[in-house]
């Protein structure tokens, strides 16, 4: 070790003994488990979204959104994957109101597909009753076990009518067509809802929609298209939230909130200052950029800065970064009863300046590049590194840079890749689920407000552009079977242990959840490994006897006119 990095090490450890302020960053602490329960009344649950699990795209008056017709361009989605029929949730939702029951959760959380409502985007247009019944139906149902809904307005589905007349979220009038479309929920479901969410990730919806074209509508419109969009939603998300507080809160009693994806960003050397600023950026530029103006009034000063000085040497006028009035800052700030909070993983950040040139985009307005460290797990997904610790951070960072608001964690889990599908025996689950679970229990004794969890998802379902390749799900759904049949994996009998305990009470009996439930799922893989056979039976009294039929048929007629040529 070179004497430049011993001083290093040594000024970070001095760090750790003198910060001791709020939450202390650089208390590593990162292996010690914390053994305690979570606040009585805490709410324990797994969500989904519409596009993702619903399956029956085009039946009973829905009309398509932006992930319908994206998904049926070739090229878009790996191997060519659709939601068409998903995990037919649509047809099957009691089946997994049953699961969740089983599990005790104290709340699901699902999207609302505005196609579905209202098949053109627009009220005036048409309202697809059928489609509310269904949600309708859905409530009820979990009402009826006791589960409350936490219902999102928007998981990235917008009504393709919009997307060819407008040009989706590029365009302003989306706020007030999201707004009507809201309205109508509050008006329909609000006597049952209580916890509304907005926007579900909407970093996502600009980033990929509008910037690299990974997602929905697929625009690749670099260094423009994202802050636009995310203009809009900003601006429709506060709208909404005003809907709801002057039309319907006094009836209803319900909350509205926005839920963030954000991972956690930490600084390759906690000892250079220049990578605890690319750090931060990365931080503001992820959560901060919709936290800020719903929080604060406005974007995070450090994007306007960035970027406003990147514009400035394109030689543009004003900034790629659009701006918000005195009256839109006031409008929206404020606008946030609870903070929906997604999180899967975690970066190492360090600076790197990007000249600025043509080529501008999100990504180079950062001036930063992001790490991992190659020893963290990877199990699934290509960008989802296990890191518990980043988890904890985030939460604090919320609490001290946004007033300690409440906090629901709205989505957190881990997948798998396809090859190991028939896995029920997710081990990498049970332990991402522990140690995640309990950086949010350390966080909320660091006094972070969180008040309910959501792990991510209930069921394996669409993985947006990577198809059905990745699965995320408690339940393993077998999407080659036509009946959509779920399997509990390990991870189910982990969770509701989790549940029950409301935590984590004591070494002895946490450490035996995880033999307790590898003892179940291996009966489980076994039931699984014969049912391709069920599907193969299925296939073969589908198409292959049809096929054999006819084809007899087919020769017996041709034997039988070879014969008659033959007499006469
Ligand atoms: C966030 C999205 O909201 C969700 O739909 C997706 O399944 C997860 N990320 C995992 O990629």
């Amino acid at each position: 070790m070179s004497l430049q990095r011993m001083l290093k090490l040594l000024y970070a450890l001095v760090l750790c003994v003198s910060a001791n302020e709020d939450f202390d960053w650089t208390k590593n602490e990162r292996g010690s488990f914390y053994y305690g329960t979570f606040p009585t009344g805490f709410s324990w649950g797994a969500g989904g979204s519409a596009y993702q699990t619903e399956g029956a795209w085009d039946k009973d008056g829905k009309g398509m959104s932006i992930w319908d017709v994206f998904a049926h361009k070739k090229g878009k989605i790996f191997l060519n994957d659709t939601a068409d029929h998903s995990c037919e949730g649509y047809y099957k939702f009691k089946d997994d109101i049953t699961l969740m029951k089983d599990m005790k959760f104290n709340h699901y959380r699902f999207s609302i597909s505005w196609p579905r409502i209202f098949p053109n985007g627009i009220k005036a247009d048409h309202i697809n009753e059928k489609g509310i019944k269904y949600y309708d139906d859905l409530i009820n149902m979990l009402l009826d076990n006791n589960i409350t809904p936490i219902v999102t307005l928007y998981h990235w589905d917008l009504p393709q009518v919009l997307h060819e007349k407008y040009g989706g979220w590029q365009n302003a009038s989306m706020v007030n067509y999201f707004n009507d479309f809201a309205n109508l929920c509050f008006e329909r479901f609000g006597d049952r809802v209580k916890y509304w969410i907005t926007f579900n990730n909407p970093w996502s919806s600009a980033v990929e929609g509008y910037e690299t074209g990974e997602h929905a509508p697929g625009l690749k419109l670099k260094g423009t298209g994202a802050y636009k969009a995310a203009h809009h939603i900003i601006k429709a998300h506060a709208k909404v939230w005003h809907t709801y507080d002057t039309q319907w809160r006094s009836k209803q009693k319900g909350l509205v909130g926005i839920s963030l994806l954000a991972d956690w960003g930490e600084p390759v050397d906690i000892t250079n200052q220049r990578d605890i600023e690319a750090a931060e950026r990365y931080v503001q530029f992820y959560m901060g950029w919709f936290a800020t103006p719903i929080f604060n009034g406005d974007y995070p000063q450090v994007m306007k800065d960035y970027i406003g000085r990147k514009s400035a040497q394109q030689g543009l006028g004003t900034s790629r970064l659009p701006v918000f009035s005195s009256q839109e800052k006031s409008y929206i700030k404020g606008t946030c009863d609870f903070l929906g909070i997604g999180h899967f993983t975690t970066r190492y950040i360090t600076q790197k300046n990007y000249p600025s040139g043509r080529g501008n985009s999100y990504f180079t307005d950062r001036d930063l590049v992001e790490l991992v460290d190659p020893r963290w797990p990877d199990p699934g997904s290509e960008w989802l590194y296990s890191v518990p610790w980043g988890f904890r951070r985030l939460l604090n960072f919320v609490k001290t840079q946004y007033g300690n608001p409440m906090i629901y964690v709205t989505e957190n889990g881990v997948s798998e890749k396809v090859q190991r599908c028939t896995d029920l025996c997710d081990e990498w689950r049970m332990q991402y689920f522990k140690d995640y679970i309990n950086e949010m229990l350390k966080a909320l004794k660091d006094g972070v407000n969180v008040k309910g969890y959501t792990a991510w998802s209930l069921l394996d379902k669409f993985e947006w552009d990577e198809g059905f390749s990745e699965r995320f799900g408690l339940f393993y759904v077998d999407f080659l079977n036509k009946n959509k049949p779920r399997y509990p994996k390990a991870s189910v009998q982990y969770y509701k242990r989790i549940i029950s305990s409301n935590g984590f009470p004591n070494q002895r009996e946490v450490e035996s959840w995880r033999r307790k439930a590898t003892e179940t799922c291996s009966s489980s893989n076994q039931l699984l490994a014969a049912d391709p056979l069920t599907s193969h039976m299925e296939m073969v009294t589908e198409i292959v006897v049809p096929t054999v039929c006819t084809l007899c048929i087919l020769l017996a007629a041709v034997f039988l006119m070879f014969l008659l040529r033959g007499r006469f």
